[in-house]
């Protein structure tokens, strides 16, 4: 069977499947966007990287845009409110092996907007022409920018901000159709979406509350998007990324595995984070992805609770290990 959508360009970059990983910080870090690529991404995304902290290059901060290799191509994202600092941020990350750079006019933490990065810069529209054309004068590849649909719903700017994108040269846009006041209250309106695909003539990335395989489909579809980008909903369910890639590329959609197998590969994340951040670090961000790893098991509630105060790489994976026998031994009792 023939794909069911064409690949994304961006620059001399081929997109396949047209499936992104969202950025999200304090999760996709070069070790969960290596894990997740063979699932069927065909982009991944650092997480958001302020350029004040790139002038320092302090270690915590050069871990953020490392590469693990396997995840090529990388966007590497950028968050910040002046135009220089932003360049010389985007020319050291591009050194540093980023294929794509991201300029990010979407987060809505306090603690970014605060110093008018990230959405706040939404409020001054000739401040994200200046800071996109800065990056893209600064490096010699691909600009592409993520934004949410404007400050507040009174201030709607998405289109005025995208067509001044491509005047200036970025390559594709991302919108997560939300505005920033709204955080992530309400639900993505993909009618935005598809209100800016019709403006502008780069790529657009549509992004927000994909979580089933035919609705994504049909929201790409529908808005005529180039690509689509997944969040949360691929936490704990990297299947879902695979699922949208056979529909993608034409076949039959893989059923999910069974919840034995997803407990299994929980366990290989799990050694994966250990292995490259350590025992100290790898435990607490483990947490959150265990839990939604565990979801619609029997009993998750409690094991959830059970995850959440042990300290231990091997007793967290010891808990796993015993659910993966519980639930096979009740499979085996209901066969
Ligand atoms: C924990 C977390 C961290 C995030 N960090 C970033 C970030 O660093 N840069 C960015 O552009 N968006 C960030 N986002 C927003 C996501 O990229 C995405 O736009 C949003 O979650 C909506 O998509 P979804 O509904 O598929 O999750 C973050 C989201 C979450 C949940």
């Amino acid at each position: 069977m023939p794909p069911t959508v064409p690949a994304l360009r961006i620059g001399s970059h081929q997109i396949w499947p047209p499936v992104v990983l969202a950025p999200m910080s304090g999760v996709t870090n070069r070790t969960m966007r290596a894990l997740y690529k063979p699932f069927g991404l065909g982009l991944t995304v650092t997480e958001f990287v302020s350029s004040n902290a790139l002038k320092h290059t302090n270690k915590r901060t050069m871990e953020m845009i490392d590469q693990h290799g396997l995840e090529k191509p990388v966007s590497t994202q950028l968050w910040g409110d002046d135009p220089a600092t932003m360049a010389a941020a985007a020319k050291v990350v591009r050194e540093c092996g980023a294929d794509i750079v991201d300029i990010n006019f979407g987060c809505p933490a306090p603690k970014v907007t605060k110093t008018n990065g990230g959405s706040a810069c939404l409020r001054d529209v000739d401040r994200c022409e200046a800071i996109m054309q800065a990056v893209v004068d600064a490096v010699d590849c691909p600009v592409t920018m993520k934004m949410r649909l404007g400050w507040s719903e009174s201030d709607l700017v998405y289109i005025d901000v995208a067509k001044r994108a491509q005047a200036v040269g970025v390559q594709a846009v991302t919108l997560h159709a939300r505005t920033a006041r709204q955080f992530y209250k309400g639900s993505a309106d993909w009618e935005h979406i598809a209100r800016l695909k019709s403006a502008i003539d780069i790529p657009v990335i549509g992004n927000g509350d994909l979580e089933d395989p035919h609705v994504a489909m049909e929201r790409m579809r529908a808005s005529g998007v180039d690509a689509i980008m997944l969040g949360r909903a691929t936490l704990g369910n990297p299947w879902l990324i695979a699922q949208i890639a056979d529909l993608m590329e034409g076949r039959e959609m893989r059923s999910m595995p069974s919840a034995a197998d997803r407990l299994r590969y929980c366990i290989v994340h799990y050694r994966a984070m250990v292995d490259e951040w350590g025992e100290a670090r790898a435990v607490p961000q483990m947490r959150k992805h265990v839990a939604l790893y565990l979801k619609g098991i029997p009993g998750a509630a409690v094991l959830r609770e059970r995850i959440m105060r042990i300290d231990s790489a091997d007793e967290a994976i010891g808990v796993i290990e015993e659910t993966i026998a519980r639930v096979e031994a009740s499979a085996m009792v209901a066969a």
